[in-house]
């Protein structure tokens, strides 16, 4: 449990990384009650300079002796980082909110997405799941209809950014982007296809059932978090050559009718949710414009002319933010308040 204080020893662990830099201006930026910040990543970055605080503080490489005196553990540097240090934060009697896949399938961690199932925080022991960055803007969509309509099943299409990977797709995309621009020869090193000017049906590894890991994630936390099994999802997960911010198209079948503009009253009044949505003046939501967004935006809601209760929607999200470290942030808020 977190100690009972009023400023905190916060850790960041892959801070030089694109959701470790993100936490730390979000901390910031929400005046967090930080005592003291404890930078952490590999030893390449050790003695590397973040400013929090209008101060420049020093990265420090991770060890297991790391968490010394450390109340919140904030992880983000990859799941087998955390599936390795995570219990060692948790033994030294941090909290950890970790925003890796390493523990969210994990029955006795708590999967959380404050607007969504704060409730469920109640039942740590010591590590709380940050849920995918695609499952979280879908989520904070979906639960409202729920809750009114009882989704029955969902039918998802991701079209992810290249952030989602991390700091070396992002250089990826820009440097190959350059090259190809100036009709040189491109390199590839994160994806197996060229990304720039491209699109790839392929996020994060195959499963024997020709899913992909990325895609299995949104139809596996998406029960756990609504707590209901019933649930059909169904998902492909595309990477586009942007550089932030996932896009969804989504289609909602539901148990009772919802119209559209039901719908859209439903989603207006949810915390976290802006409707954005006027196609007569070329208004719906846009990778470019949610880029540094702490909402969830939705658009093109419309009603399904195929099936009786059914709904098409276009959801986009900052994976960065909402997808990762404000989610991680809220948590921590809510463990504190
Ligand atoms: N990007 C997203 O939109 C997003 C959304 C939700 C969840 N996540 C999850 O968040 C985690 C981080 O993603 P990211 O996009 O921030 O990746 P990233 O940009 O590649 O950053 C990775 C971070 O991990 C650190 N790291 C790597 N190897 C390390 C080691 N051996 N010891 C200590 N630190 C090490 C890196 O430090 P160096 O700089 O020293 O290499 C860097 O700080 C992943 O688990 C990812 O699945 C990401």
């Amino acid at each position: 449990m977190l100690r009972n204080k009023t400023t905190y020893v916060v850790a960041v662990i892959g801070a030089t990384g694109t959701v470790g830099r993100e936490m730390v201006s979000i901390l910031e930026e929400r005046r967090f009650p930080v005592s003291e910040l404890v930078l952490l990543a590999s030893e390449r970055s050790e003695g590397e300079r973040i400013e929090f605080g209008g101060k420049n503080r020093s990265v420090k490489k991770l060890s297991k002796d790391s968490f010394k005196d450390v109340d919140i553990a904030f992880f983000s540097a990859g799941s087998e980082l955390s599936q390795k240090f995570a219990p060692l934060a948790a033994a030294a009697r941090a909290v950890v909110i970790d925003s890796s896949s390493a523990f969210r399938m994990d029955p006795k961690v708590p999967l959380v997405v404050p607007e969504i199932n704060a409730d469920a925080l109640g039942s740590h022991a010591g590590i709380i799941a940050n849920p995918d960055c695609s499952t979280i803007g879908l989520l904070m969509v979906m639960k409202p209809l729920h809750e009114a309509a009882k989704v029955r099943r969902v039918v998802v299409t991701m079209f992810q950014s290249v952030s989602g990977t991390g700091k070396e797709a992002i250089d990826e995309l820009a440097s190959q982007t350059v090259a190809l621009l100036n009709f040189k020869d491109i390199e590839k090193k994160v994806y197996p296809h060229q990304i720039a000017f491209n699109c790839l049906p392929h996020v994060d590894g195959f499963l024997e059932n020709g899913y992909t890991r990325e895609e299995m994630k949104l139809v596996n936390e998406t029960k756990k978090i609504l707590g209901d099994t019933a649930v059909r999802v169904t998902a492909t997960a595309v990477r586009v050559p942007v550089f932030r911010c996932h896009a969804e198209s989504v289609n909602i079948e539901t148990e009772t009718k919802l119209g559209a503009n039901e719908a859209r009253a439903l989603l207006s009044k949810f915390p976290g949710v802006i409707v954005y949505d006027d196609p007569s003046r070329d208004l719906y939501p846009l990778q470019l414009d949610v880029s540094g967004k702490d909402e969830v935006y939705v658009g093109r809601i419309r009603e399904d002319e195929t099936i009786p209760n059914g709904l098409n929607l276009w959801i986009v999200t900052d994976n960065v933010r909402k997808g990762a470290a404000l989610n991680a942030v809220q948590i921590a808020e809510l463990l504190i308040a």
